[in-house]
């Protein structure tokens, strides 16, 4: 059963389709990371699932409970959703613990209780003996953790995370991914993750949506997402590489043989048909040989530890390789292609 089961849900601000027929499943315990381009929907969805908007047409259920359609929503305050987002909205004037305690005391439970599970939950985001500084007394990332420790707390069974991590730099940042995965295995909540950064996601998530122009393009597991593309803009979207257009020359089961500048490759695709086809050469797929595709180098640019070179070959479309050398601007080089996917819906 899923734990948050979204049907064809749309939403529209005036002339603008912020959310055009989604459909997706968040099955209970998942940790899904929602990318895709600024303005895509992202956090319209999330409001959607916490209660602050509605739907205009679809629906959205928490197991087989219907929590919103076009005409009956539950109020946020019953869904028993947390949610943090880019701007961690803590209160100032309190301390930590009472930052923290807040949707506790709220409840009325005893002084102890409250006492331990903020103890609890204040050592799973790293912050065991802050509970009585000043919010203002904290850093950024201190602060963030503040957050997540209050909305951990209150022990929600759906956690939705909007940017968490879009005010942090990036050495906060890094140390924060740790924490997320902690509160998932430590709480075992249905975790929905939005965020632009790719590599948070690829890292966070066991799936990943991804979103473009208020529509889903694939959802999937992050080795999925990266190997296996149904579309050129979560090709684009997720890690680096480049898309050239080539011929599919035969082709058996998933697997065919293509052309890309007069070279054979074999390449990995799903449903390919004989014909024109667009394909995703990734950089580790790559390596500079004494034979295959001829091309010239156009930049080497160092990116510690190896030379991102990006090359052009004959029709003009260039790729992107490492190497552990750096290479002159004009060198003529040949490239050994190992691994190429053929993008279904190009
Ligand atoms: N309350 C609103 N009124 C009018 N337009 C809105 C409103 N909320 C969102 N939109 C529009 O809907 C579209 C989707 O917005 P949304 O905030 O969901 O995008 P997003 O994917 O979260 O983007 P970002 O990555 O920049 O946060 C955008 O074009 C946005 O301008
Ligand atoms: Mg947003």
């Amino acid at each position: 059963m899923s734990e948050i089961s979204i049907r064809d849900i749309s939403r529209r601000f005036g002339a603008i389709q912020a959310l055009d027929g989604i459909s997706l499943d968040f099955p209970a315990g998942s940790f899904t990371a929602l990318l895709g381009p600024s303005g895509c929907g992202k956090s319209t969805l999330l409001r959607l699932v916490a209660g602050f908007e509605a739907p205009d047409a679809g629906s959205i259920r928490f197991g087989s409970q219907l929590v919103a359609d076009p005409v009956r929503q539950v109020r946020p305050e019953k869904r028993g959703v947390g949610m943090v987002f880019q701007s961690y909205a803590l209160w100032p004037h309190m301390d930590v613990a009472g930052n923290v305690s807040y949707p506790l005391r709220t409840r009325g439970l005893e002084k102890g209780t409250i006492e331990q599970k903020v103890a609890d939950v204040l050592a799973m985001v790293g912050l065991t003996g802050l509970g009585a500084r000043k919010v203002d007394e904290l850093s950024g990332g201190q602060r963030q953790r503040v957050a997540l420790a209050r909305c951990i707390v209150a022990d929600a069974g759906i956690i939705l995370f909007d940017e968490p991590l879009a005010n942090l730099d990036i050495h906060l940042r890094a140390t924060m991914v740790d924490v997320f995965g902690d509160i998932h295995r430590a709480t075992g909540a249905t975790i929905v993750y939005v965020t632009h950064d790719q590599g948070e996601a690829l890292a966070l998530a066991d799936r990943i949506a991804v979103l473009d122009r208020g529509r889903l393009l694939q959802v999937g597991s992050p080795i999925e997402i990266y190997r296996a593309p149904v579309h050129v803009n979560v090709a684009g979207f997720v890690g680096r590489g480049a898309i050239v257009n080539g011929q599919a020359v035969d082709h058996r089961d998933d697997l065919a043989v293509v052309e890309i500048s007069g070279l054979r490759i074999e390449a990995r695709g799903a449903g390919i048909k004989s014909g024109p086809v667009r394909i995703l050469l990734r950089p580790e797929a790559l390596a500079l040989a004494h034979a295959g595709l001829p091309a010239v180098v156009k930049s080497s640019t160092y990116r510690g530890p190896v030379h991102e070179l990006r090359l052009s070959l004959g029709t003009g479309e260039e790729i992107l390789l490492d190497d552990p050398q750096a290479h002159v601007v004009g060198e003529h080089v040949h490239v050994a292609i190992s691994d190429a996917w053929v993008i279904p819906d190009a």
